[in-house]
């Protein structure tokens, strides 16, 4: 059931080195790429059916296709790759161990893929606070440079790339691709106006492609085994092998390699299920900007297609479980402090809704809301919703107003009497702050 590709050997000691990914057809890929047409490379991850795992799903090999290709398009200007490794969203946590087991897989995608855009220049856009991280991106780095995997004239193929490691500053809305960029640029992280798209305007206005490092990740492993092989595992429309993360209330969380399209029940079993005496009560299928979900959507697909019929999004595969001891009022909380925080304050809705929201649910929590106050915070979603500059608004108003559909009377519950949570076994969260 599990399908170990990206995460195969992370419990080797020397998994992270040259030699230890060597051992494993480390390399092997690029070499076989670089005698490959790039274009031939782009209909290939087209062929594959991967789709970026970075949240929205976009198909890979189409996006790297749109970059105007040959030295005339765009006026001869230069292509860049960007790896999208900012990861910051509650409950998401694949790239993080994924770079630190296995750094030169990544790496190999990205030469791979630069080679596939013709961009002679890569970012690796990394969140500063994983200073472990970072630092080791900047060995592998040097260790595929000694290797003759970068620099001039790769593998003598004629073909020249530098990999550039920038570590954010710790703001969530960099993981936002527009803003990302800007922040790359040493500019402000905020989202920029689209279109113009990264394709044709992004790094320093120029052709660019921003890749999650997942999706980056599994490039060589495409190239080596083919795209038959990839699309062999998944579903129709999700095809692959991807990271589900399981975090909360399970007696084994981690990392859990599979074909798209498990369902968290397949998970739980392997997982050991949840916490001795515990029953689920919510999860989030892809982070916390993806709306809850309950016991009763344990079969649903973890695809894009499943998970969208069920009422949420796939995201992140962040599945953040969490048990009958856990008040959804408190959790949701909690997240709304995270977006109200991370708001990057460029747009009215988002700026002013995420922080009145933080207020309301404040209120309720501490049982002094009223039934108004749920009216009011669901009004507030709904002129967040659709009318924010970027995502991360929308993303605010998920879990509100999946929870509110979902556990309305646990919403009453706090108004009439109080939160019914003893506030310690409820741990997940911490200590009660408001
Ligand atoms: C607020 C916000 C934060 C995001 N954070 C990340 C992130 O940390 N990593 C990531 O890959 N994508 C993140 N995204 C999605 C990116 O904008 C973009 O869609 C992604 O990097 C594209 O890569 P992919 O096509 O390989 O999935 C975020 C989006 C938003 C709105
Ligand atoms: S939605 Fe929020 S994060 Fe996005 S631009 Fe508006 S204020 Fe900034």
């Amino acid at each position: 059931m599990l399908t170990p590709v990206l995460s195969a050997h992370w419990d080797e000691a020397d998994a992270f080195t040259l030699e230890g990914y060597a051992r494993h057809r480390g390399y092997e890929a690029l070499t076989k790429a670089l005698k490959t047409d790039p274009d031939a490379l782009i209909q290939l991850v087209k062929d594959s059916g991967l789709r970026g795992r970075g949240g929205a799903g976009f198909p890979t090999g189409m996006k790297w296709g749109f970059i105007p290709q040959g030295p005339e398009g765009q006026g001869g200007k230069p292509h860049y790759l960007v790896v999208n490794a900012d990861e910051s969203e509650p409950g998401t946590c694949k790239d993080v161990p994924f770079m630190l087991a296995n750094p030169h897989a990544l790496l190999e995608g990205v030469i791979i893929a630069s080679y596939a855009i013709r961009a002679s220049h890569a970012f690796i856009y990394v969140r500063g606070e994983v200073t472990h991280v970072v630092r080791r991106l900047h060995d592998a780095v040097e260790q595929a440079r000694a290797a003759g995997h970068l620099g001039k004239d790769i593998h003598g193929s004629g073909f020249d790339l530098e990999v550039v490691v920038h570590a954010g500053a710790g703001a969530y809305i960099c993981g936002e691709e527009t803003a990302l960029l800007d922040s790359l640029e040493g500019y402000r992280g905020q989202p920029r106006l689209r279109p113009p798209f990264p394709a044709t305007h992004g790094l320093y206005a120029c052709p660019t492609v921003v890749n999650n490092v997942e999706s980056i990740a599994s490039v060589p492993s495409i190239v080596l085994g083919g795209a038959e092989w990839f699309a062999s595992m998944g579903t129709e429309k999700s095809k692959g092998y991807t990271l589900y993360s399981l975090s909360g209330h399970v007696k084994k969380p981690g990392q859990y390699e599979a074909p798209l399209g498990i369902t968290l029940r397949q998970l739980l079993d392997l997982s050991g299920g949840m916490r001795d005496g515990r029953t689920l009560k919510f999860w989030t299928p892809g982070g916390s900007s993806t709306p809850l979900l309950t016991a009763d959507h344990l079969d649903v697909p973890l695809d894009y297609e499943g998970v969208t019929a069920a009422g949420s999004m796939l995201g992140t595969k962040a599945l953040q479980c969490f048990d009958d001891t856990t008040c959804v009022v408190r959790a949701i909380l909690r997240w709304t402090e995270f977006y109200a925080h991370e708001s990057c304050g460029k747009c009215t809705p988002c700026r002013e809704g995420t922080y009145w929201m933080v207020q309301i649910l404040q209120r309720l929590e501490a049982g002094t809301g009223t039934e108004e106050d749920i009216a009011t915070l669901l009004d507030t979603c709904d002129n967040i919703f659709g009318r924010a500059f970027c995502a991360l608004g929308d993303g605010a108003t998920s879990p509100i107003v999946s929870g509110v559909q979902l556990f309305r009377d646990e919403f009453l519950q706090h108004v009439s009497g109080g939160c019914p949570f003893d506030p310690v076994a409820s741990t997940v969260f911490g200590a009660v702050t408001a």
